[in-house]
């Protein structure tokens, strides 16, 4: 069994979480725990002649898990033959031949590699009639208590809370049913399906009752993504509107979590209101920031009051009174705000967040999608060409999937209507042309596009970034398109970093040997796309640091559209003016594919202009909050040494 963190002889004292946590360095070493603890489970059982009866979930994150369970049968001779499964959910309605549908998922994932025997598989059926469904569910619950309930229980773990799909306001008690899907997970599914509109309504779930039922709970989380309903769910009040936190009543449960998912505990991001800890300067500085915020007060008016009362008091003990250290804090957020991300020249550099020598840097930004790098650090770009710096950019991928089938069909039919207007003789290409169109007509739901449409898809945005670049006011040479394979399976789900990926990025960087890189440091980027284009980042320039050219290579990471750097790791924060924040804005904008419904809208509806702008500007303010210059908008980067 998973070890428990828990303090046996403190039990939860030291900790805010009302349930057993267990937080590993990746997902990957957690996933093979779990996987361990069901082998353990399916052994014992064997061994006891007796079926294991394992409650399954899907979504992203038990593919790991699976992966390991696989890798257990086929290498360690883990056999499945005693495994009775139930799976949580399934979409209603679902065809099982869908590609969409959890049957599938499940036969690709795991039921299809291993010695599982197919009638011990259970999972809802989405063909039914809307009135069998009643009776099916009884059934389903029935087949489950005539096995004695289920052994171990396998969850992940939805933005609103959720378990199985049982959403926000299920009842503790509530039975295996049809429920209508929250509309925050249909968001999350609508890239699976290609479009909210697609995105089912109504799915069948198991209800909370029997996975309170089961056995042993374990819930599994990944990603920051995660990280606010974790805190919810094990720190917050048992509440139907969190249904993952009934499993505080459970008497063995356990939620095993990345250290992301982990990183809002209470424990974790605050520790000095858990246990005695060392004050290092960035724990100083987190814990400073954070209390001014809480307080709204800014820096400088903190007084020793504030620190005694808040848990801070061994820190005043050490480095107080409270001006000593807030004069401390105060100057080290001063000095990483600066106008001159390239650093200023002829200026003292030693408190600056950058390096004035050479005046005239090199600059390569890469930018995962074709348009990361205007909406996440735009005004940084602007002002780096502005301020004279060499300036490269490198689209990592072509973004192909993210352009919409109408938008295909207008440029195509742009092509093959010039052609007809002027009697251009039907080419080889006006032929591509027309067969892309012919293809997006006919095309079935999430059928993969042929490649001249992914081509096509790939143009449309290769020609928004080369417009954003030359808006900034680069030359074309200086604009990179890379087109990582790994990115080029015309699907959502992507291959795994490769060789190449990594070789394409090194030979890049060797060719313009850069004083600085900007990457894209957002591990949370729905699908993931991001988290490869920075692995291959990191791994290119830990190969090339024995380069000489290295020695003078910072690397500096922004985050995607998806949030912000926490204000307490932010070391270099570029202000922007009213006025450049528009600019910024009209930059964004020629990225027309992306505009008025995007086909990746993530969970948030606003348009990615508009998250640019709030987040900049809310940056800019809690600046303002901490007592600091008030700026109309703040690009921010952390400085990743490798
Ligand atoms: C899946 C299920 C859901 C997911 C949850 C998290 O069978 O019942 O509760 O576990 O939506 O999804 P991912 O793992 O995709 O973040």
């Amino acid at each position: 069994m998973i070890k428990s963190s828990i303090d046996k002889a403190t039990g939860f004292e030291k900790r805010f979480e009302n349930i057993d946590t267990v937080v590993f360095e990746n997902s990957l070493g957690a996933s093979k725990a779990v996987a361990e603890e069901i082998a353990a489970l399916i052994r014992v059982k064997q061994s006891q002649k007796q079926p294991c009866v394992l409650g399954l979930a899907t979504g992203s994150t038990p593919k790991g898990l699976y992966a390991e369970l696989v890798r257990l049968h086929k290498e360690e001779g883990l056999s499945f033959k005693n495994v009775i499964s139930f799976n949580l959910d399934e979409y209603y309605p679902m065809q099982p031949d869908s590609v969409h549908s959890y049957v599938r998922f499940m036969n690709e994932l795991l039921f299809k590699h291993v010695d599982i025997l197919p009638e011990n598989v259970h999972i809802p059926d989405g063909t039914l009639t809307k009135a069998e469904i009643s009776e099916y569910c009884n059934d389903y619950e029935a087949k489950i208590k005539a096995l004695g309930g289920i052994d171990l229980q396998i969850l992940g773990i939805g933005g609103n809370g959720h378990i199985g799909f049982n959403e926000s306001g299920s009842l503790q008690n509530s039975r295996t049913r049809l429920v209508a899907l929250d509309h925050i997970t249909r968001v999350a599914a609508s890239n699976d399906f290609g479009g909210l509109d697609k995105t089912p309504r109504t799915a069948i779930t198991l209800g909370v009752k029997k996975i309170m039922e089961a056995k042993r709970v374990i819930l599994m989380a990944w990603g920051e993504g995660k990280s606010n309903i974790i805190k919810a769910a094990a720190e917050g009040p048992v509440t139907n509107l969190v249904p993952a936190s009934f499993l505080q009543e459970h008497t063995n449960s356990v939620f095993v979590m990345d250290k992301s998912a982990a990183s809002k505990l209470t424990r974790i991001n605050t520790p000095w209101l858990v246990e005695k800890i060392e004050w290092t300067e960035k724990m100083t500085r987190k814990a400073v920031l954070g209390l001014a915020l809480k307080l709204k007060k800014p820096i400088l008016m903190l007084t020793d009051a504030d620190y005694i009362e808040n848990g801070m008091s061994d820190l005043l003990a050490d480095s107080g009174p409270a001006y000593d250290i807030n004069i401390n804090i105060f100057n080290n957020v001063q000095h990483t705000i600066t106008g001159w991300p390239g650093g200023k020249p002829n200026a003292d550099d030693s408190k600056r967040p950058e390096r004035a020598e050479p005046a005239k840097k090199r600059v390569l930004i890469f930018s995962p999608h074709p348009d990361d790098d205007i909406i996440s650090m735009g005004g940084t770009f602007k002002r780096l060409q502005e301020q004279g710096h060499d300036v490269h950019v490198a689209y990592q991928t072509s973004g192909n999937i993210a352009v919409a089938d109408d938008e295909a069909v207008r440029f195509a039919s742009f092509v093959c209507d010039y052609n007809e207007k002027f009697g251009i003789k039907s080419n080889e290409a006006h032929a591509i042309y027309k067969k892309a169109i012919k293809f997006i007509k006919t095309k079935k739901d999430s059928e993969i596009d042929i490649s001249e449409v992914r081509h096509i898809k790939g143009l449309i945005r290769k020609g928004e970034a080369r417009a954003t670049a030359h808006f900034v006011g680069l030359k074309d040479e200086n604009i990179h398109f890379m087109e990582l394979p790994f990115y080029e399976t015309g699907t959502i789900e992507k291959k795994p970093i490769g060789e190449a990926d990594v070789q394409i990025t090194m030979d890049l960087i060797e060719k313009i040997k850069p004083h600085q890189i900007y990457a894209a440091g957002d591990l949370a980027d729905p699908h993931g796309t991001h988290k490869v284009c920075l692995d291959a980042i990191f791994e290119a320039v830990k190969r090339l640091k024995p380069k000489a050219f290295m020695k003078d290579c910072w690397l500096w990471l922004y985050r995607g559209a998806w949030q912000e750097w926490g204000i307490d790791e932010i070391e270099m924060a570029v202000p922007m003016s009213p006025g450049q924040v528009l600019e910024k804005r009209n930059g964004i904008f020629k990225h027309q594919s992306q505009k008025d419904g995007v086909v990746f809208q993530g969970s948030d509806s606003r348009e990615f202009w508009q998250r640019a702008e709030d987040r900049n500007r809310e940056t800019a303010e809690l600046y303002h909050q901490l007592g600091l210059a008030h700026y109309a908008a703040m690009e921010a980067f952390v400085r990743w040494e490798y």
